[in-house]
């Protein structure tokens, strides 16, 4: 038996979701809710509003205010951020803003709120290029986008909270999620821009090498599924990646946007920015052991994702920009 084996599941009935109002947070309410816990949304935007849940605005820059909101639950689940790589290149400060300040302030609402678990959710862009694949928890954490860094910076204040004091908190490394309700302005991820590309027949726009850049797409549901099991049997201090555990090359991503709409896709290549071509992909044996399970195949999540958009949905807006001056 490892360690991340050995923890007492936790009993959580109430739970706060930070950036509920986003992408991932409206998904993952949903998977609360359906597994009966009751939920408050905390953002900075209003919510979307969804029965049974109790939704607050409230800026995470504002310590007091991160503290008033984030009392009286048993777990946080801390998403609220700016997602984006792309915004953190052209406006590092509002990235470090959004993620590093808002992380710590989160902290201190939790150390405060003695009792409450937190589960953080970070991103596999800590890792930066991987020197291996699958990647582990424990490799090594090279990140080279502004955005990578402020993510892997409150982990480590994370874990600083957890050995000064004692707070029972863990982080999660979600890889490239996807699924219903992105924001096609706030949204640069592969499998909706494409998707989308394709449904309105524009061109796909390749940037990087589709065949080496490889990745690990994980439907939100399965995040949402994977975080719940963090927050209940994760250990204070580890870190989870939560991924769906399969290898996609843009080129194999292509041919399955391809399959799922029944038309020949369109593809330019720009080879002339290689930073991000490498494989990033999860090994989850960590977040097994603890019972969790990837359950939807690309292709069959592909497939729901455009028949929800249906023919003509708003085109990607974020272009994918990997440094200041490209290369
Ligand atoms: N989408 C992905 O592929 C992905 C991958 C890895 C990690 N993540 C992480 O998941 C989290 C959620 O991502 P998302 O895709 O849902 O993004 P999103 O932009 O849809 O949601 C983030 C939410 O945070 C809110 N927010 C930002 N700053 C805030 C503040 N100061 N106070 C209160 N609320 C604030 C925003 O209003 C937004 O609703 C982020 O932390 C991101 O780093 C996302």
């Amino acid at each position: 038996m490892t360690d991340a084996q050995e923890w007492p599941t936790r009993d959580l009935h109430r739970a706060a979701v930070t950036g509920g109002a986003g992408f991932v947070g409206q998904n993952l309410i949903r998977t609360l809710l359906a597994d009966g816990l009751s939920v408050r949304s905390v953002d900075n935007r209003p919510a979307p509003p969804i029965p049974g849940v109790e939704a607050i605005t409230a800026d995470l820059q504002d310590p007091a205010a991160a503290r008033d909101a984030l009392a009286d639950v048993d777990v946080v689940f801390h998403l609220a951020g700016n997602p984006s790589g792309t915004v953190s290149v052209q406006d590092p400060l509002f990235d470090f803003a959004s993620n590093a300040t808002v992380g710590i302030n989160v902290l201190e609402a939790v150390r405060h709120h003695v009792g409450t678990r937190l589960l953080y959710l970070s991103s596999a862009m800590v890792y930066g290029r991987p020197e291996t694949s699958p990647c582990e928890e424990s490799d090594r954490c090279r990140p080279f986008y502004p955005y990578g860094a402020s993510k892997l910076s409150v982990e480590h204040w994370l874990n600083s909270y957890v050995a000064t004091y004692n707070i029972d908190a863990s982080s999660a490394r979600a890889f490239v999620v996807y699924g219903p309700g992105e924001d096609p302005r706030r949204a640069g991820a592969e499998v909706g821009q494409f998707l989308r590309w394709q449904l309105n027949g524009m061109r796909i726009q390749v940037v990087g090498d589709p065949e080496t850049k490889v990745r690990d797409f994980v439907h939100v549901d399965d995040l949402s599924r994977g975080l719940l099991v963090a927050a209940r049997a994760g250990r204070p201090g580890l870190v989870y990646n939560v991924g769906s555990g399969t290898r996609h090359s843009l080129r194999e991503l292509i041919a399955l946007i391809e399959a799922a709409t029944g038309t020949t896709a369109d593809v330019t290549v720009d080879r002339t920015d290689l930073t991000d071509s490498y494989a990033l992909v999860a090994d989850i044996t960590r977040l097994r052991e603890l019972g969790y399970e990837a359950q939807v195949p690309l292709a069959d999540g592909i497939k729901q994702l455009a028949d929800e958009l249906g023919p003509a949905p708003a085109p990607p807006q974020l272009a994918t920009v990997l440094t200041a001056e490209g290369r």
